[in-house]
């Protein structure tokens, strides 16, 4: 069945880059009525905001802060719509050693990507519709114990366990909610986040053609499917998952 988001309304965390981007693109092609974004950087935002299209609305917006929360919410009553989609993405990536950790690395991790995707639904559940989906960006690593990324595995653990939470909680609502799970995919991340060079992602790269049976790292575009797929009502009966997309990384 081919897919039709002819006025709905779509709302992305993180959308300015990666995963988040190549999504929001496909919502706009697919006939989306608005396709929120949002991210920390106007200029990237600005440069995202051209490739989506007219239907494009960007939040400038921290998710791990109260300000940032509010600034989301507020953009998305004031164009007097409601959500068809909310895709909870929006996520950051850095090694942490354990026995050197710090306080402030922890809460970093946390209040942006934890306290960042709890907020994010639950805030903007007034303004989602009965019967909408909400897709969260876990990580394989959710069941894995990644070397130097302990803070990092535990927080998309938790955002695992949101989505088996979050659709019992919504089952009233008919609300679907499901954890998207990304094996290793190339974006922005490997270089903002885990602080990877050429030769470093280079490494990388030749790592998961041996570990993976997929032989090869993903494109975001391949990732942005799948949240399409959950997004739309050919997943309708599929609730509080966890679906891996990883060319098999975690399979085997
Ligand atoms: N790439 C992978 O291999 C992989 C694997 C598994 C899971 N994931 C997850 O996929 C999601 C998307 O990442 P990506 O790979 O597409 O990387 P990316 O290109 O770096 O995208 C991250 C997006 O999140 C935004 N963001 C980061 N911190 C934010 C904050 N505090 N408030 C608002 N927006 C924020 C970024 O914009 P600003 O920096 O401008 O704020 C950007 O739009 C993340 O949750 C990540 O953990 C990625």
């Amino acid at each position: 069945m081919p897919y039709n988001f002819n006025g709905k309304n779509i709302f992305i965390t993180g959308g300015s880059t990666g995963i988040g981007l190549e999504s929001a693109i496909k919502f706009a092609q697919l006939g989306a009525n608005k396709v929120f974004i949002t991210g920390r950087n106007e200029n990237t935002l600005n440069t995202a905001k051209e490739l989506i299209g007219k239907n494009a609305e960007i939040i400038i917006a921290d998710v791990g802060t109260d300000a940032g929360i509010k600034a989301m919410v507020d953009k998305v009553a004031a164009g007097g719509i409601k959500l068809d989609v909310v895709f909870a993405n929006a996520g950051i990536a850095e090694n942490n050693t354990f026995g050197e950790t710090t306080n402030d690395e922890f809460d970093k991790t946390f209040d942006i990507n934890v306290k960042g995707v709890f907020f994010t639904v639950q805030e903007l559940l007034p303004l989602t519709s009965d019967g909408a989906s909400i897709i969260l960006t876990a990580s394989i690593v959710s069941h894995k114990g990644m070397a130097n990324l302990s803070l990092y595995n535990a927080s998309k653990a938790a955002v695992r366990s949101f989505a088996r939470s979050f659709a019992t909680d919504l089952k009233a609502r008919n609300i679907r909610v499901n954890a998207l799970s990304p094996g290793a995919t190339l974006t922005p991340i490997m270089q903002n986040g885990l602080k990877m060079d050429t030769a470093a992602l280079e490494g990388f790269k030749q790592y998961i053609s041996q570990a993976a049976p997929s032989g090869r790292v993903a494109t975001p575009d391949e990732i942005a499917d799948v949240a399409v797929f959950l997004a739309s009502d050919t997943s309708s009966y599929i609730n509080g998952i966890e679906l891996d997309v990883d060319g098999g990384l975690a399979q085997v």
